[in-house]
């Protein structure tokens, strides 16, 4: 397997007023191409922070980021961006037809397209009625909007989809759509995607690689199977059974 990211010896520190406070603690970490890796842990335990420092909505205070190779701090921002899409929680929709929502992108020079991926492609690759298109985005279901926030999102041609608790504001059978199109794309487009997930039953059914973090550390990596059936550290069998706060 080909390493995506490399995180060595990575921390996250930030200051607010006279406060000190460490977010992420030397963490190490490789997260593999094509591959769909999960962040768990309690809430509080810097999962999303991490996950800000792969497309560069922040940087570390120590340690060093490498994608593909090379240094993540020396990409130009746009063009990172493009190659490692996010999807938040909440989709952000703009007052506009579904289509202009999708090729938002598209008015940023550098993120010009290349190829011709029409909207009507990405609405079918999402699982969307192309009649839609023309409709005004703020009038569909949130599961639709997040449907229309991952077009977006795959419209630029991503290599990596980094999605922070997308299926959170969803009914479990929404969510469970979602996720199933997650994994169609990843298996179509060759994505590697890592996800933050508060319910462990997913990141268990739909994850290669799990992830524990607890109070901005690193504490257990391994394959999803192998770290839920058979976790390495105490705190982790205690936050996998239900007996460590989530
Ligand atoms: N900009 C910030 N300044 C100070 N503290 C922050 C900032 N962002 C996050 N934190 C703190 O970092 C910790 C980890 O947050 P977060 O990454 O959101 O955790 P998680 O996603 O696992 O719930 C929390 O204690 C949070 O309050
Ligand atoms: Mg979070």
């Amino acid at each position: 397997m080909t390493p995506q990211f490399v995180l060595d010896d990575v921390s996250l520190i930030k200051s607010n007023h006279n406060q000190t406070n460490t977010i992420l603690k030397n963490i190490n970490l490789t997260i593999y191409t094509n591959q769909i890796t999960s962040l768990i842990g309690p809430s509080g335990a810097g999962k999303s922070s991490l996950l800000r420092l792969l497309n560069r909505l922040d940087d570390p205070s120590a340690g060093a980021i490498y994608y593909d190779g090379q240094l993540l701090k020396d990409f130009d921002v746009l063009e990172l961006r493009r190659k490692v899409g996010m999807v938040f929680q909440i989709p952000v929709m703009f007052d506009t037809t579904v289509a202009e929502n999708i090729k938002y992108a598209s008015r940023f020079g550098k993120n010009k397209k290349k190829t011709d991926k029409s909207v009507i492609e990405l609405l079918d690759m999402v699982g969307l009625d192309p009649g839609l298109a023309e409709r005004d985005a703020l009038q569909l279901s949130v599961g639709q909007q997040q449907r229309v926030a991952l077009a977006r999102t795959l419209y630029t041609e991503p290599e990596v989809l980094l999605l922070d608790e997308l299926t959170a504001p969803l009914d479990p059978t929404t969510a469970q759509e979602i996720l199933n199109l997650i994994r169609k794309l990843q298996t179509q487009l060759g994505l590697t995607i890592v996800i933050i997930t508060h319910l462990l039953q997913q990141a268990r059914d739909y994850s290669d690689f799990t992830v524990y973090l607890e109070n901005g550390k690193l504490i257990e990596f391994n394959h999803t199977e192998a770290l839920f059936s058979n976790p390495e550290h105490e705190a982790v069998l205690e936050f996998i059974q239900g007996r460590r706060a989530r």
